[in-house]
C-alpha cells in the first residue's frame, strides 16, 4: 500500500519518478506527489488528488533537478486531498519525505514537536517524520533519519532528501518493503521493483531496521546502530514487456489470458512422469521430514485464502493429510498453538501482505516451520519464510487477482503430489494426476476461445444488484472467489457460499433480482447440487449454470449456461474460476468501472 521511489542520477528525476509512480499506482492511487530539487539549496514538491495523470498535468517535462522522490498514494491517516498526499516536509522546507507504512505513536510525536515549535499542515500520521529529521538534523542526513525512526513505532518503508545535501537520499525500512536499484552512475529506491525495471536489473532488498545512505554512484547500507552491512546484489528475473499491457484494454484482461502460459511455467520441469511425482526445489525439507508432516496449516488473505483453502481440500483428499486454510488475520491474534509435526503455508502473491507476512513471523517466533508460495520473487514473505515454492504466473498488476489464483492453486497439485506419492498413492494414480494437470492450460484455453457468450450474459445480468455464488467441495472456495471478484471490480454486491449452505439461511434472499451462479461440475456432489439448484428455480430465482459441455439435465433446469471442458473431478476448480473472472470482468467494463484500479483498494495490502 502506497508506492515510494527516490532517484539520484543523470537523468531528469522529475519524469524517471512519474514514470515509476505509474507503475507503482496499483499500489495505491487516490493522490500522489513529488519533490525534487528544482535549483541548488530549493526543493519544490508537487502535489495532486486522483490518478498519477493528474500529477503529470502539473509537473513541467522541463523541471529541472539531479534527485527527488515521489509517493502513490493509498490513504491511512487523513482524508484524500494535495495537501495529504505526500512528499511532506518539516517546518523550513529543507527536508522532504516519501513514506509508506503506519506510524501508531505520531499522536504523541506530534504533541511533542507542536509543543516544541513545529507547525504541522497535514493531518496525516508520515508529517511526523519530517519534523523528526529536521529537529535531529545537524548537517548529517543519514544521522537524522536513524535518530527520527528511533524514535517512531510502527511501519515505515521511507525515503528521504535535504536541501543541503545534494544528490543524496536516505532510505530505511521497518515493516514495508524497499528495494535499492543499482544503475550505471545513478541509483533508486523503490516499494517494488516494477518501479525501477525500465532502467535496472540489479537490486539490494532492505530488511527491517536497515538504512541505506545513496548518491549516484555508491550507497552504503548500516543498521541503526551504524554497523555496515554486506548486502548480497540480485537479479531481477521479470522483463519490463512483462509489465505493459501488450494490446490487452486493461492489465485485468491481460492476466485472465495470461493463465494458460502461467500454469505451464508453473509446473515446467517440476513434474517427473518417470518416478509418477512432483520435484519442488525450495522446499528445504528432506525426504523424511516430508514423510514426518502430519498435518498442513495455510494462511492467507483475500484471493489467496481461497487458493489456500483448494490447497487444504487437496491436501487432505489426494495426499491424505489432514489440511485447513485460515485466515492470517486471524491466526496472529489467536495466540495459535503450534503442534508437532505441522508444516504451515503462507500463500501471498504480492509476498508483502502484512497480515499473512505477521502471522507467518508469529508462528514463526513460536517454533513453526513456514513455508511461502509466493509470485514476486524476492518479496518479504519469500525472503522471510523457511523455504517455499514460487508460483512464477509473471507480474500481476491488476488489483483483482486472476492468475495468481491459477498459479497458486497449480502449485497445490504439485505438493499434494509430491507428498502423496512418498505416502501411498500409486505410481499409476501420480501418473494420471501429471497428465490431468498437463491438460489443464489447453482447457483454459478453450474456455477463453468462448469468452464472447461470458460477454453477452454479463450484459444481460451486470444490472442485477446482488448475486449468490455457489459451489460445493473443492469448488466452494471457487463460490467465495467468483463472488470476490465481482464485488471488488463492479461493486455488485456477491456472496459465495456452499449450496448445501443456503437452506440455512441465504435462501431467503432468493427473489427474481437475485441471481445465483452455480458451479456444477461432473463430480459426486453433482445431483446435491442439482437438487440445490431447483430449491432455487422453486422460489422465482435466476440462474446462471457453470457446468459441463452437453449437460442437458442442468442447461434444462437453468435460466443461461457457461460450458466449461470436462476434466477429472479434483481439478474443476482451474475451469470453474475462469468464466467467474471473465464474468465479472466484463460485469465492470458493462457498468463503466475501473477494472484495473478499483476504489477503494490496492494490489498489494502492506498495513493491517
Ligand atoms: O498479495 P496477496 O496474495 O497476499 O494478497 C492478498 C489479498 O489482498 C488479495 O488476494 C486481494 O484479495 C485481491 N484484491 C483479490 O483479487
Amino acid at each position: 500500500m502506497c508506492g515510494i521511489i527516490g532517484y539520484c542520477g543523470p537523468k531528469k528525476p522529475a519524469q524517471v519518478l512519474i514514470e515509476g509512480l505509474k507503475r507503482l499506482e496499483y499500489r495505491g492511487y487516490d493522490s500522489s506527489g513529488i519533490c525534487v530539487n528544482e535549483s541548488a539549496n530549493q526543493l519544490c514538491i508537487i502535489k495532486s488528488k486522483g490518478k498519477i495523470k493528474e500529477l503529470q498535468k502539473k509537473v513541467s517535462p522541463q523541471l529541472a533537478g539531479t534527485y527527488g522522490i515521489g509517493h502513490t498514494r493509498w490513504a491511512t491517516h487523513g482524508v484524500v486531498n494535495d495537501n495529504n498526499a505526500h512528499p511532506h516536509k518539516g517546518c523550513n522546507g529543507k527536508v522532504a519525505i516519501v513514506h509508506n507504512g503506519i506510524i501508531e505513536n505520531y499522536e504523541k510525536l506530534r504533541e511533542v514537536l507542536t509543543e516544541e515549535g513545529h507547525v504541522f499542515t497535514t493531518e496525516t500520521d508520515s508529517e511526523v517524520i519530517a519534523h523528526l529529521i529536521e529537529k535531529y538534523y545537524t548537517g548529517d542526513l543519514e544521522r537524522a533519519v536513524k535518530d527520527a525512526v528511533s524514535l517512531v513505532k510502527g511501519t515505515y518503508g521511507i525515503v528521504c532528501m535535504h536541501a543541503d545535501e545534494p544528490d543524496r537520499l536516505i532510505g530505511a525500512r521497518n515493516g514495508s518493503p524497499l528495494v535499492l536499484g543499482i544503475g550505471q552512475n545513478e541509483m533508486f529506491l523503490a516499494s517494488d521493483v516494477t518501479a525501477i525495471i525500465a532502467h535496472t536489473k540489479q537490486v539490494v532488498y532492505l530488511e527491517d531496521r536497515e538504512v541505506v545512505n545513496i548518491t549516484p554512484t555508491s550507497y552504503v547500507t548500516t543498521d541503526l546502530n551504524d554497523q555496515q552491512i554486506e548486502k548480497d546484489i540480485e537479479q531481477i528475473t521479470w522483463e519490463l514487456q512483462e509489465m505493459e499491457k501488450n494490446g490487452y484494454s486493461c492489465f485485468m484482461e491481460k492476466e485472465i489470458h495470461e493463465q494458460p502460459e502461467a500454469i505451464k511455467r508453473g509446473i515446467t520441469g517440476r513434474l517427473s512422469l518417470e518416478e509418477a511425482t512432483a520435484k519442488l526445489g525450495g522446499l528445504n525439507l528432506t525426504t523424511k521430514e516430508l514423510i514426518q508432516i502430519e498435518r498442513v496449516k495455510i494462511i492467507a488473505a483475500g484471493t489467496s485464502f481461497h487458493a489456500g483453502m483448494v490447497g487444504a481440500y487437496l491436501l487432505e483428499s489426494v495426499a491424505r493429510i489432514p489440511a485447513i486454510a485460515e485466515l492470517a488475520s486471524e491466526v496472529r491474534y489467536r495466540n495459535p498453538i503450534i503442534e508437532k509435526n505441522t508444516l504451515y503455508f503462507a500463500v501471498s502473491q504480492s509476498g508483502e501482505t502484512a497480515d499473512t507476512l505477521y502471522a507467518m513471523k508469529e508462528l514463526q517466533r513460536k517454533g513453526a516451520t513456514v513455508l511461502g508460495v509466493c509470485n514476486v520473487v524476492g518479496s518479504t514473505i519469500a525472503r522471510e519464510s523457511d523455504g517455499g515454492v514460487y508460483i512464477h504466473s509473471g507480474p500481476e498488476i491488476a488489483v483483482a487477482s486472476t492468475k495468481a489464483f491459477t498459479s497458486q492453486i497449480t502449485v497445490f497439485y504439485l505438493l499434494s503430489l509430491l507428498l502423496a506419492r512418498l505416502r501411498d498413492m500409486s505410481f499409476e494414480n501420480g501418473t494420471k494426476i501429471i497428465n490431468d494437470m498437463n491438460s489443464i492450460p489447453a482447457k483454459i484455453d478453450k474456455i477463453l476461445a468462448g469468452k464472447n457468450k461470458i460477454m453477452e450474459l454479463a450484459k444481460k445480468y451486470a444490472h442485477y444488484p446482488d448475486f449468490l455464488f455457489l459451489g460445493r467441495g473443492i469448488n466452494y472456495p471457487v463460490a467465495l472467489e467468483g463472488a470476490l471478484k465481482l464485488k471488488e471490480i463492479s461493486y455488485i454486491h456477491a456472496e459465495g457460499y456452499s449450496a448445501a449452505e443456503i437452506k440455512h439461511g441465504p435462501i431467503a434472499l432468493i427473489n427474481p433480482d437475485t441471481p445465483s451462479i452455480f458451479l456444477i461440475p461432473n463430480d459426486s456432489l453433482r445431483e446435491k447440487v442439482i437438487s440445490n439448484m431447483k430449491e432455487v428455480k422453486a422460489r422465482k430465482g435466476k440462474v446462471i449454470a457453470v457446468a459441463v459441455e452437453g449437460d442437458k439435465e442442468v442447461s434444462d433446469i437453468a435460466d443461461d449456461i457457461i460450458e466449461i471442458p470436462e476434466t477429472h473431478e479434483l481439478f474443476y476448480p482451474f475451469l470453474m474460476v475462469l468464466p467467474l473472472q471473465i464474468f465479472s470482468y466484463y460485469c465492470a467494463l458493462e457498468l463503466n468501472r475501473d477494472v484495473d484500479q478499483p476504489r477503494n483498494l490496492a494490489k498489494s495490502v502492506t498495513v493491517e
